[in-house]
């Protein structure tokens, strides 16, 4: 391969003429960590070759990497070790992906859950996760919900007024439960440079006690022996690359541990959210998951220090940088349209169904052709989805060499909010996905057929003409 012109525009991807192409340094690239391209020319994630894959399971295929994800899962929680002197926690944001397998090897690398509905809930459960490491987030939960976490004894990240009362009264009606663990989740009132539909750390966020309500929420908690305030959690966004916010909520957070104290409340956990944003496009340059973790560490210890506080139990929720950069999205290449000195659209047959997040966030995508991996750049061309929708693009303008139908298109990066966002959208079955592993692939979430889209779906008698 001609390392100067791989076909993504990677320079980083290795040449080679068989599969014993070294592995690539983390952080240097936006495939998995075990990509390789073998002697067919072809890209192979944990050992095994994508062409192979599609051909076997079909596309678009969701491709997990067993590897890159438990090594994001050790690095998150060792940072903790080297960089925080009091006891820590890392509890996966599962709506980043949320189904059996992600649930059960992220809990099996010692990490917690944060779950945010009912379902996650439960498939956090059914996969074996200790319920006391379940975490439950929404800003409107239900009673059912509520339940459920109580019922299996999680700990409720109590999210406003109507909540918290709520549990106070089940608390009250249901005392052979014992006291209900709680955490309280407050708007910090930081900013960062983000999407604003994935900010949630400024005032006006549908997340979170207000600031002013707080002193009433510790004197109305302090009064319900029911409720166990364990500690207090704030969130300021997602795909975040600045360091300074992340920083500046360890003050926030540590103040308003104290006023809980001067409430007679004693808070021995803080729970700073993540955010922490991920390679997408050759261009972004987040910080490392060891930098993130030292500075939300270091801004704790230091605002504790400062307020002679003891150092709390340290929580973090990464979803995006904990399972983002694991996956890839396997299409094959369909139909071509040339609009004259506009633009070639090359199709897939998939989209905003299977990837929501450039119609949502306009969100921006690299993608690699599988089967020719050392080919040239050829042309820029727009990668569009299959979807009855002109937005449902998934790459825009972007060069890539020539493509035919058949061939397989990767888009990586794709682990975090594609396929927990992904949705039936003109009735397309929803895509299945593999685990891979040393050469072995394991079908994780098997995909949908024609039949799982109508078993919902009832027909009235009184439609029914004979
Ligand atoms: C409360 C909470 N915690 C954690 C996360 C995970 O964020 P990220 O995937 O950016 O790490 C989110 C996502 O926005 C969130 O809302």
């Amino acid at each position: 391969m001609n390392l100067t012109e791989p076909n993504c525009g990677l320079k980083y991807l290795p040449s080679t003429s068989s599969s014993q192409s070294k592995p690539r340094s983390p952080n240097q690239e936006l495939l998995p960590l075990t990509a390789k391209v073998n002697s067919r020319d072809c890209l192979e994630i944990g050992g095994c070759d994508i062409t192979t894959l599609v051909e076997k399971f079909g596309s678009p295929l969701y491709v997990l990497d067993e590897f890159t994800l438990r090594t994001a899962c050790r690095q998150f929680r060792d940072a903790f070790k080297t960089y925080y002197p009091g006891e820590s926690q890392v509890i996966y944001a599962s709506k980043a992906w949320n189904c059996l397998a992600v649930c059960h090897i992220v809990s099996s690398e010692g990490l917690g859950l944060d779950v945010a509905s009912g379902g996650e809930l439960y498939t956090a459960l059914k996969a074996g996760v200790s319920p006391e490491k379940i975490y439950l987030h929404g800003n409107n939960k239900s009673v059912g919900e509520l339940s459920l976490a109580i019922e299996n004894n999680c700990t409720i990240i109590v999210d406003n007024w109507l909540e918290l009362k709520t549990l106070a009264q089940i608390g009250l009606d249901r005392p052979e439960t014992g006291p209900i663990s709680i955490m309280v989740r407050l708007t910090p009132g930081i900013e960062c440079h983000t999407h604003e539909y994935i900010r949630t750390g400024h005032i006006d966020s549908k997340f979170g006690f207000d600031p002013n309500d707080m002193d009433e929420v510790f004197i109305f908690i302090s009064k319900q022996p029911q409720l166990n305030l364990t500690g207090l959690h704030a969130h300021i966004g997602s795909q975040i690359f600045e360091l300074q916010p992340h920083r500046d909520l360890g003050e926030v957070l540590a103040e308003w541990m104290k006023k809980a104290g001067d409430r007679g409340l004693k808070i021995t956990e803080l729970n700073v959210g993540c955010g922490l944003g991920i390679r997408y496009t050759e261009t972004d340059d987040p910080p490392s998951i060891e930098e993130w973790v030292k500075t939300v560490s270091e801004g704790v210890v230091a605002a504790c220090k400062s307020r002679q506080l003891p150092l709390p139990k340290l929580f973090s929720e990464p979803g995006r940088s904990l399972i983002g950069s694991s996956c890839v999205t396997a299409y094959t290449v369909g139909n071509r349209k040339t609009v004259p000195d506009i633009r070639t659209y090359v199709a897939i047959d998939g989209g905003m169904s299977d990837n929501p997040r450039p119609i949502t966030y306009e969100s921006l995508y690299r993608a690699v052709v599988a089967n020719r991996m050392s080919d040239p750049l050829k042309e820029k061309v727009t990668i569009a989805g299959k979807h009855c929708e002109s937005g449902d693009v998934l790459i825009k303008d972007y060069q890539l060499p020539e493509t035919t139908p058949g061939d397989i298109l990767v888009v990586m990066g794709t682990g975090a909010y594609n396929y927990s966002m992904a949705s039936n959208y003109n009735r397309l079955p929803r895509s299945g996905a593999v685990l891979v592993s040393e050469g072995e692939a394991n079908l994780i979430l098997q995909r949908e057929t024609y039949e799982d889209l109508l078993r919902q779906d009832l027909l009235p008698e009184r439609l029914v003409i004979d």
